[in-house]
């Protein structure tokens, strides 16, 4: 052990301090077993602070006749059929509870004038069923849980860098970190580790989460420690992402604006959605929207930065000022743009990682014995496309679920597991990297990576391209040999960009096999190649780097939930060039 390392012990590692992560630790807390919660941002500014809109349970508050069941069907459908059925009953049955949990732990949810929460619209949901804070329910939410997991004395470092988890003959034993702002190297031993760091959104150019985010760090450490990816290729691009100031590209503008009745013209003033879903018009799955703004700005019918105009002025301004106040000011903060008066300008931005590590539907254990993943970095519910608003209430049930399923586990372990080995490779892992002094520049190389990701695997794809991408990958990791590492007097953070590296790499080519292997159009993913859904390729698509894509089988959907679901879903529309 080096003079500035420090050693903590827990029974239950949580990594993450987003919602996922908080909730977890909450419910370890309160079964009374200890927790260690870890994350790289101040914890009131994870990345769950960012999501907008809502949160979705069948409630009933608005539409009676909701139903847990009903609530499910929605969600594989619109998976395409590639949503675990298992996964998304166990979401859409507990997510009452969830929502009650968190009023419970004080999160102010808006609310009619008797009192009922209330419920929107989100797109291709059969009714309303998405609760919210205005525009603000992730930050809401994370407020809600920071205070909870405070009350009950739940620890939490702020600002500390995971680099590895830390395994011996297959079974978790730990993490080594580091901080992000004096370098103190940091050895976590815990009986079980909860991976709830995100997903990798950010390895494209333009995309809703920040530079430091989603850069697939969940993806690397589990794979690292023996964990598969389940996938990868499949990645929500939301409609609705700004194109200008270019350093806030892809900030996100909440698909609120929608649900509230905003409305998508090209630049001739056409209302494009008609040609493309008549029916759902602009509250269409977030893939189609997404697929119809890319090829009218493809067509040439795009606004003069290249996107689409989003247009909510003909909403009453008291609508604007409390259900989408978030929109409002982002856009005045970033481009001086009044959406009472003024259209937004958007394009297509890398939202959510819908495939992600593979874990086992009853508790998210992934394949390596007391590793856990959740949230984001988890696969399962959300298919080739998420229904906006599921990802907020699958963070609250798994997040309790998983917590159990950890607390168990470290009841249960008979010895501690431990590897000197396995430790060493940490640290020496950190210390090479901190003395490498090569010319390549870190930050240069992840915009390489993204801008790859951007050429090669955005809305609509081919094989010629996914190979190029995979060309340009293995020519940055070979790059990626000879970087220089220079923390200074404002802190580590090129260390943690040097691993974000190494993250972003693997990330991409793990999407880049996997969406090679998918030759067929699927919700999210467009090969441009194969238009059209091929049946054989209603399987999940599971990477590793040693065995690269296998094929999963789905389980069958429940006759219960199948009966729900009223059409066929087809490509059809879908308008791929
Ligand atoms: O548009 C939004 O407010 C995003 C919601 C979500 O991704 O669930």
């Amino acid at each position: 052990m080096s003079a500035n390392e420090r050693r903590i012990t827990t029974s239950v590692l949580v990594i993450g301090t987003g919602g996922a992560g908080l909730r977890a630790a909450i419910e370890l807390a309160e079964v009374g077993t200890d927790v260690l919660v870890i994350g790289k941002r101040p914890r009131l500014d994870a990345h769950t602070s960012l999501a907008a809109g809502g949160i979705n349970a069948a409630l009933g508050t608005m539409d009676p006749a909701d139903s847990w069941q009903q609530h499910a069907a929605d969600t594989i459908k619109e998976s395409y059929f590639l949503a675990d059925p298992r996964t998304v009953e166990i979401v859409a049955k507990e997510a009452e509870r969830g929502i009650a949990d968190l009023v419970r732990f004080g999160m102010d949810f808006a609310r009619e004038d008797d009192g009922r929460i209330s419920q929107r619209f989100f797109g291709a949901h059969t009714y309303r069923r998405t609760a919210f804070a205005g525009d603000y329910t992730g930050l809401a939410i994370q407020r809600a849980l920071v205070t909870r997991a405070e009350q009950l004395d739940v620890r939490i470092l702020d600002g500390l860098y995971v680099t590895r988890i830390l395994v011996k003959d297959g079974a978790a034993f730990g993490a080594y970190a580091f901080d992000l702002t004096d370098g103190t190297r940091y050895l976590l031993h815990a009986d079980a580790v909860i991976l709830a760091a995100g997903g990798h959104t950010r390895i494209w150019r333009r995309t809703s989460s920040r530079r430091d985010e989603n850069n697939g760090d969940s993806f690397r450490l589990a794979v690292d420690a023996g964990a598969r990816l389940r996938d990868a290729e499949l990645v929500q691009f939301h409609p609705s992402g700004l194109l200008e100031p270019e350093n806030a590209a892809g900030t996100l503008v909440s698909e609120a604006a929608r649900g509230e009745g905003g409305i998508l013209r090209n630049a001739l003033g056409e209302r494009f959605m008609e040609r493309y879903d008549p029916e759902r018009m602009e509250l269409s799955t977030r893939d189609r929207v997404a697929l119809a703004s890319y090829s009218e700005i493809k067509a040439g019918r795009g606004t003069p930065h290249g996107g689409v105009w989003l247009d909510v002025s003909h909403l009453p301004r008291e609508t604007i000022m409390t259900r989408l106040p978030r929109v409002y000011q982002t856009l005045l903060e970033l481009q001086m743009l009044d959406i009472t008066t003024d259209p937004i300008e958007v394009a297509p931005t890398a939202h959510y990682s819908m495939g992600g590590v593979w874990v086992r539907p009853e508790d998210h254990g992934t394949d390596v014995d007391g590793l856990y993943a959740i949230g984001e970095a988890a696969s399962g519910l959300h298919g080739a496309n998420r229904l906006g608003g599921n990802s907020l209430i699958e963070l609250l049930v798994y997040g309790r679920i998983t917590a159990r399923a950890a607390a168990e586990h470290s009841a249960c372990l008979q010895t501690h597991r431990r590897s000197r080995e396995a430790e060493d490779e940490a640290r020496e892992e950190v210390r090479a990297l901190v003395v490498s002094d090569g010319r390549e520049n870190v930050r240069a190389l992840q915009r390489a990576v993204r801008d790859t990701m951007t050429e090669h695997a955005g809305v609509v794809r081919d094989e010629a391209g996914l190979l190029a991408g995979l060309l340009d990958v293995e020519e940055i990791e070979g790059r990626a040999e000879s970087v220089g590492i220079h923390p200074d007097i404002a802190g580590f953070q090129d260390l943690a960009h040097a691993f974000d590296l190494k993250a972003s790499l693997l990330a991409a080519r793990a999407t880049l096999e996997c969406a090679l292997e998918r030759r067929e159009t699927r919700g999210c993913h467009n090969r441009g190649d194969h238009p059209d859904l091929d049946p054989d390729l209603q399987v999940n698509l599971v990477w590793s780097p040693a065995i690269g894509v296998v094929r999963e089988e789905i389980a069958p959907v429940p006759a219960e939930l199948a009966r729900l679901i009223r059409d066929e879903v087809s490509t059809e529309g879908k308008l791929v060039e």
